[in-house]
Order: C-alpha cells, then structure tokens, then sequence
C-alpha cells in the first residue's frame, strides 16, 4: 500500500528532478522519482544529445540511479513510480521506458497516472522478461 503522502513525495522529487533535465532540443524536460522496497526514492531527468535519436529518457537516468546506489545481488525492486514533464499532471512513461521499468518491478510497479495509480501490467502486459530466455 503506497498512501497519499507517499506519492506526494514522490510527484514533488519528480519535480525537483525536472529541474535538472538537459533538454536544450525538444524543451520539454522531464522527471522521474520511484519508491524501492528498501525506502530509498531514485530519481532521473532526461539527458538529450545532438544526435538526438540516443537522447536519454528521465527513466533511464533512474533506472542508473537505482542499480547505483543499490547493494550488489539485490539492487531493489521499483514499487512505485511517479513521473513529470512540463505539462500538468503525470507523463507516463514511452514504449522503451515501460520495457526498462518493468525489468525492475514487474506487473505489480505502480504508476502514477491521471485518476490514480495502476499497476504497470494494464500499460505494458505480458512483458518480456528474464523468463523468456534460454
Ligand atoms: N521523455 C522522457 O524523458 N520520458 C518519457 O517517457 C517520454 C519522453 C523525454 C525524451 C525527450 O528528451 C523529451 O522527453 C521529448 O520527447
């Protein structure tokens, strides 16, 4: 159970993320922050590029936070997820976004979404995953 003042917490460090995007082509930085089933939040902004096709989503850069500062042979499961761009309300994460998230927390990693949160298997079911390899 994620109650409200947890996901307000975690709306305000996506905003405060967003601060620090690098998004000098599209102007249209973004944050990130989750909740990991040890208590820390990991957090990501989207980091652009000049060739812009290897821009870098603010859900990648929390994914690297999250295998960063977790303990090797148990990096954290994502529990909770809540994301920022430059318009109101929540920005939920693109295709790529959903595979990576889902590496890390599964069908049952909340979303923050407009109405309440879901769980990432209504964005993303049936996900590839570690499983279906040899
Ligand atoms: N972006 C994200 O950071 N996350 C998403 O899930 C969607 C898009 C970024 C990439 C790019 O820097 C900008 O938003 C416009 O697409």
């Amino acid at each position: 159970m994620v109650d409200d003042a947890t996901w307000e917490r975690l709306r305000s460090a996506a905003r405060a993320a967003r601060e620090l995007a690098y998004a000098p082509y599209s102007r249209h930085p973004v944050g990130a922050a989750a909740l990991v089933d040890d208590g820390r939040i990991v957090t990501g902004s989207n980091v652009e590029n000049a060739s812009l096709g290897v821009t870098l989503c603010a859900e990648c850069a929390l994914v690297g936070d999250l295998v960063r500062t977790g303990r090797p042979g148990d990096r954290g499961r994502l529990i909770a997820f809540a994301c920022v761009g430059p318009n109101p309300g929540p920005l939920l994460p693109c295709g790529r976004c959903r595979q990576l998230l889902f590496e890390h927390g599964g069908d049952d990693l909340l979303i923050d979404r407009e109405g309440g949160p879901v769980p990432l298997s209504l964005l993303f079911p049936d996900g590839f995953s570690a499983d279906h390899l040899p």
